[in-house]
């Protein structure tokens, strides 16, 4: 048999190759055209991580904003990396281009807390889990939880009060920790929620320790309580199902939700999430709280003026007889703004990681494939261009509302917190209680940050809470 071409092999073959060269040469481009930011890259391996954490962290990232601007490469922890501090760029990441850069967390993180969590996900995963997350926390679901945190709130203080030192971040912690079981379950069992609350902390504990099985290990020991909390929760939802009741809370939410095909989700799913929610929810929430009470204690006239708003409101209710309401807690301007500021200064979440799914380009520098991109919030928070003065502590500066992309404690874009409404409810709650039944001292002259991973004052601010008489 004769071999040749025929003709139409031709035909489809030539062009289709023509396309392919054309294609790859687009797809190369980025790299020819753009040239990596600037930035060094340290020692090999190790690159810049001692850097990094022989300072203050934000001490590393503002000294190299200042030497080479709003966007540079480092090498930290084993990863290429490149810091952006600008707002546009910011918004570039995640928003305008954010199905470029996925999550990304180390597998230890991942497989302590649940795989299915969403915030390791991105796409349909995500998109359904979060807007069931999204639901059960929107300002429509979390009005009618006002009461029960108002009670969780009132017994926090309550038991601080006595004149003992009160770890005030360990403190915060168990109420943050109260409301976000609310959100999550609604009313819960007490027995249920100490076996949740006993595991949960052995979790916590593993997270930042280094990953590893070997019985006796902080990090084997959470896996092992991890489990338990896999158990535990299996016997709420089976009772749950079993009583068909058709509540609004998380668990509710995630129980009756159905993908396009009518398939439900699965336990592992749901449990992951819940125990996600309830890690997303605790430790920020009390960090930034542990923050008021620092700066309302250090600035007493601002202290004066935050009581006599929720004086004001308290009086409304006959003395805090009458539980408060949720158009009362949208009423409270100064004590608003105080949140906000301290969401600012503090930025106890100074940057997020995403990783470069293809190569990427902004501004003219390129972003290769596979390189980890973090979004610096602090920085921005804290530039003079975006706000006057930025060390000094300022609510008043909240008065005008701040320019896109320039505020960002709760993130942006397809991952942006969908608890920021409950986490601004629940500081503003406890605040009303605290500065109108209770004051406190600050034991200790120590001033300082410890990372808990989060930024908190050192030592989790001590300090010594009293009821004030009745005038
Ligand atoms: C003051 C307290 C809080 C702060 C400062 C905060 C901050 C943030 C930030 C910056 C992100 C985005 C992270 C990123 O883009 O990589 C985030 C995500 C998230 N937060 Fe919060 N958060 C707080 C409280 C809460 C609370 C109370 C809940 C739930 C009850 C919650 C649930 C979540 C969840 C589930 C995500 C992941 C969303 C997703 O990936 O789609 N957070 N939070
Ligand atoms: C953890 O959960 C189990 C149930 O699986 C429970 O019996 C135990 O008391 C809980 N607490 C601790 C500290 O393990």
């Amino acid at each position: 048999m004769e071999i040749v071409f025929p003709l139409y092999v031709l035909i489809i073959f030539f062009p289709s190759l023509l396309l392919y060269i054309f294609l790859r040469k687009n797809r190369r481009s980025p790299h020819k055209r753009a040239k990596l930011p600037p930035g060094s890259m340290g020692w090999p391996y190790i690159g810049e991580t001692l850097q990094l954490y022989s300072q203050d962290p934000n001490v590393f990232f503002a000294t190299k904003q200042r030497r080479y601007g709003e966007i540079f490469k480092t090498h930290i922890l084993g990863c290429r990396c490149v810091m952006l501090a600008s707002p546009e760029a910011a918004r570039f990441v995640l928003v305008n281009q954010a199905h470029l850069f996925k999550p990304t967390y180390p597998k230890s993180k991942e497989n302590l807390l649940g795989p299915s969590a969403l915030f390791f996900h991105q796409g349909k995963y995500h998109i359904r889990l979060r807007k069931l997350v999204q639901g059960s926390l929107s300002p429509e679901a979390i009005r009618n939880l006002v009461g029960d945190i108002e009670a969780v709130a009132v017994s926090a203080l309550d038991s601080w009060a006595g004149g003992q030192v009160i770890d005030t971040f360990q403190a915060m912690k168990k109420f943050s920790f109260e409301v976000g079981i609310l959100a999550i379950f609604g009313h819960l069992e007490a027995h249920y929620r100490e076996e949740l609350k006993k595991n949960y902390s052995i979790v916590e504990k593993g997270y930042n320790s280094f990953p590893t099985k070997i019985p006796g290990t902080p990090y084997k020991k959470a896996l092992s309580a991890r489990k338990r909390l896999s158990k535990i929760l299996s016997k709420i939802i089976g009772e749950r199902k079993e009583k068909r009741s058709n509540e609004k809370d998380l668990v509710g939410c995630l129980l009756n939700s159905r993908d396009d095909k009518g398939e439900i989700l699965t336990e592992d799913q749901i449990a992951d999430n819940i125990i996600g929610v309830l890690f997303a929810a605790q430790d920020t929430t009390a960090s930034v709280m542990t923050w008021i009470l620092k700066y309302l204690h250090d600035d007493p006239k601002l202290l004066e003026a935050v009581k006599a708003e929720q004086k004001a409101t308290s009086q409304s209710n006959e003395e805090g007889n009458h539980p408060l309401t949720w158009t009362q807690t949208r009423k409270m301007p100064i004590t608003y703004k105080v949140i906000l500021e301290s969401l600012r200064i503090a930025s106890i979440i100074s940057f997020t990681f995403r990783e470069a799914v293809a190569d990427v380009e902004y501004k003219g520098y390129l972003i290769p494939k596979g390189w980890k991109v973090m979004p610096l919030f602090r920085n921005i928070h804290h530039n003079p261009e975006f706000f006057n003065n930025p060390q000094k502590f300022d609510p008043s500066r909240f008065d005008i509302v701040p320019k896109p992309y320039t505020f960002m404690p709760f993130g942006s874009g397809v991952h942006a917190c969908p608890g920021n409404e409950l986490a601004k409810l629940e500081m503003l709650i406890l605040t009303h209680h605290l500065v109108t039944k209770f004051r406190w001292e600050v034991v200790g002259s120590k001033s300082g940050i410890q990372y808990s991973p989060f930024p908190v004052p050192l030592g989790g601010l001590p300090a010594k809470f009293w009821r004030e008489s009745a005038p």
